[in-house]
């Protein structure tokens, strides 16, 4: 008999090819919805392998109902949604896949960036429903980009790749990290600043911390009071990273001036959800990594993942 590999999202075949002649590869079949907590629960039973996604949470309880399991393959940089203490303790393999989504994911948060500044998204859905009736002097008015300053709290691969773009736009790059990055200060002349520093002296503000109990609700309503007026927040990395409730406020009042959101604490982001209800949002379905390209090499990545642990080999991106 095969060891069995359950995979909790449908994925091209193309991508799965390589585990069937070792594998019973089963797969949660539906594009539109994921795989209910009680059915995943009864398919990681005899699971030997498990394949999850950024919402997928492999806690305890999870993992006590999968007594065979060997490796969990978490196909995203971040692995926040698994109780790596539980997965330790049974020695299960816990795999993610960064490197690959770092450019790509650096591209959609400076798209964001743009998009937030200069309100794509509410210009774009005004046009859509007609409402484009004439050409006005301060319609739809935003913040430059070009020359600001950018503060990166969490200057990792991503953070970096972050700023590296923001050169081509001469802005200035200050960054909040627990380390320092000296290669890149006297490379780039990104600028290390405390965290209050930071928040008051940048025109926009990025997380791209990974989510820690450390850097959970990081962004709260202190943190926004310190910001400009002018500001704008851009969150790419997890929702929880930011009190969600607080930046309502304070967009609400004027605190800040606009947020860009591609993550939420909850994830699909309910449609009532407060955030979506303010125009000075810009709100996307946490797609950092959705290219062609690398969701195919964080696939591969995952296959080579589980491919390793059965056949005796340490995996390249083991984080327990
Ligand atoms: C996506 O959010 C990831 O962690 O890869």
């Amino acid at each position: 008999m095969k060891p069995i590999v359950y995979i909790t999202r449908k994925l091209p075949e193309e991508a799965v090819a390589p585990l069937r002649d070792q594998f019973e590869v089963r797969m949660w079949e539906s594009e539109s919805e994921a795989v209910p907590r009680s059915v995943l629960l009864e398919e990681v039973a005899d699971a030997d392998a498990l394949w999850t996604v950024v919402t997928d949470a492999v806690d305890r309880d999870l993992l006590t109902a999968a007594p065979k399991l060997k490796i969990v393959a978490n196909m995203a940089v971040g692995y926040n949604n698994i109780d790596t203490v539980a997965a330790k303790e049974r020695d299960i393999v816990v795999t993610n896949t960064p490197g690959v989504l770092t450019e790509t994911t650096a591209d959609l948060t400076f798209a964001l960036l743009l998009a937030t500044a200069r309100r794509l998204g509410e210009a774009e859905q005004d046009l859509r429903e007609g409402k484009w009736t004439s050409w006005t002097p301060m319609g739809y008015t935003g913040m430059d980009v070009g020359g600001a300053t950018l503060g990166i709290i969490g200057m990792g691969r991503i953070g970096e790749a972050v700023a590296r773009r923001a050169r081509g736009f001469d802005m200035r790059v200050l960054y909040h990290n627990r380390s320092r990055k000296k290669e890149a200060e006297v490379q780039f002349g990104f600028e290390y600043a405390e965290l209050d520093k930071l928040l008051q002296e940048a025109d926009f503000v990025i997380t791209l911390a990974p989510f820690t109990p450390e850097t959970a609700g990081l962004i709260g309503a202190r943190e926004l009071a310190l910001m400009k007026k002018t500001a704008v927040f851009i969150n790419s990395s997890r929702g929880g990273i930011v009190d969600e409730t607080a930046l309502y406020e304070a967009l609400k009042n004027g605190t800040i001036w606009a947020a860009g959101l591609d993550v939420f604490e909850t994830e699909p982001v309910p449609v009532d959800h407060p955030l979506l209800s303010l125009p000075n949002v810009t709100a996307l379905p946490h797609i950092g990594s959705a290219s062609v390209k690398t969701r195919l090499a964080m696939m591969n990545l995952n296959v080579q993942a589980i491919l390793d642990v059965f056949e005796g080999r340490e995996p390249q991106n083991r984080v327990v």
